[in-house]
């Protein structure tokens, strides 16, 4: 089979038929699992110097099929964008939850956690701090939690929104109604991130209780849509029983779907969960699909995620470098920061939010790309 044909199709259709899509992604499992060696370039590449690496770094002429799909992803995110990152200030509003899903550290059957939410004050001041430092996007995240009523988010949205009138403001609030979703919108929310978290209904229902429902969630994106939001869609790369085949459906939905952002990282397990023990995802497949949804849709905001820095510490890097354009650094309070890990080991908990926004700085600086003060709307996306 020849797998760079197939990603050079993807790259002129935007699209591949379910069996070419089945033979990509099957690729790279497979060049994995006998060590092929991209997977040996980007492993060496991590544990280059710090102060020396460049982006040439990991390019050295070894073939790939992952090192040709991160190469052709770099390429467009950099015609697209040019060196351009974005940034985007994620508040972590409240660590209350009402769902129960099988790998999340915030589920309401931990009963270890220490349960926080942010009043209106707390999350005015992060956008405060936010701004200072260069955000234009406020991303308020939280679990399911019923304090936040769409009288009290209207509040804060437009307080936020009359406050920054050039900030964008992304919400990040789980499933909730058509109505909800609407005043919001009239709020003032400018995009919505719900990731559908796998694009296979029977995958879905065993990283979730019965109470959940597939079709419901997808449903909120349609919806999310219509109203007029930017959306985010996404899954974990690696989540316990993924198969190829569920990946095929997760690339055909967000294709289908067609969002502005697509929020992807490794399944990391959290110790209090009933997914503690299973195996973690990994960088080199959560990079290789990073660059696929980025030739599919060349527009599309990409986030290097937290959960990709938490598995490698180079792996926000390697994820701008796979085709990733935005970042999404903490900006919660530093005293409830640890309190929202979803996943073990989460990193920058304990940091300042200047030391991120600086240390963000000079990373992206190392590999030839800056971090920008803009909104960072997708391309072609009119309100
Ligand atoms: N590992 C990785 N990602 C996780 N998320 C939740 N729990 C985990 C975990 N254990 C992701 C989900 C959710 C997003 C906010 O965080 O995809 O949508
Ligand atoms: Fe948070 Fe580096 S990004 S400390």
């Amino acid at each position: 089979m020849d797998y760079e044909k197939l990603i050079d199709i993807l790259e002129r259709e935007h699209d591949l038929s379910e069996e070419q899509w089945r033979a990509v992604i099957g690729a790279q499992k497979f060049t994995g699992s006998v060590s092929g060696s991209q997977v040996s370039t980007l492993r060496d590449w991590a544990e280059v110097d710090t102060e020396t690496d460049s982006e040439t770094d990991i390019v050295d002429n070894t073939y790939s099929v992952v090192k040709y799909a991160n190469d052709k992803a770099r390429n467009i995110a950099r015609k697209v964008f040019g060196n351009r990152i974005y940034i985007r200030g994620l508040i972590e509003i409240s660590n209350y939850c009402r769902n129960n899903c099988y790998y999340c550290g915030i589920r309401r059957d931990n009963k270890a956690l220490v349960r926080y939410r942010l009043t209106k004050e707390d999350i005015m001041e992060c956008a405060k701090q936010g701004y200072g430092l260069g955000y234009r996007t406020f991303v308020l995240q939280g679990g399911e939690d019923g304090y936040y009523s769409d009288e009290v988010m209207c509040d804060i949205i437009s307080s936020i929104k009359k406050a920054y009138p050039d900030c964008a403001v992304t919400l990040s609030l789980g499933e909730r109604s058509r109505e909800s979703y609407k005043r919001m919108y009239e709020a003032g929310a400018d995009r919505y991130l719900l990731r559908h978290e796998t694009g296979d209904k029977d995958h879905y229902q065993t990283l979730h209780p019965d109470e959940m429902s597939y079709d419901n969630r997808i449903e909120c994106l349609w919806t999310l849509k219509e109203i007029g939001y930017q959306v985010g869609c996404g899954f974990m790369v690696g989540s316990p029983g993924q198969s190829v085949d569920h990946l095929v459906k997760d690339m055909k939905f967000i294709k289908k779907l067609e969002p502005q952002m697509v929020g992807i990282g490794p399944f990391v397990p959290h110790h209090e969960t009933p997914f503690a023990n299973e195996t973690q995802g990994t960088y080199e497949q959560t990079l290789y699909m990073m660059s696929l949804i980025r030739i599919m849709l060349p527009e599309v905001l990409l986030p290097a995620t937290t959960a990709l820095g938490t598995i490698n510490p180079r792996g926000r890097e390697m994820g701008i470098l796979a085709g990733g354009n935005v970042l999404m650094p903490n900006l919660s309070p530093v005293s409830v920061r640890k309190l929202y890990e979803l996943y073990d080991n989460k990193i920058c908990t304990g940091d300042e939010s200047a030391e991120c926004r600086n240390c963000l700085n000079s990373r992206v600086q190392r590999i030839g790309y800056e971090i920008v003060t803009d909104r960072g709307d997708a391309p072609s996306f009119v309100r």
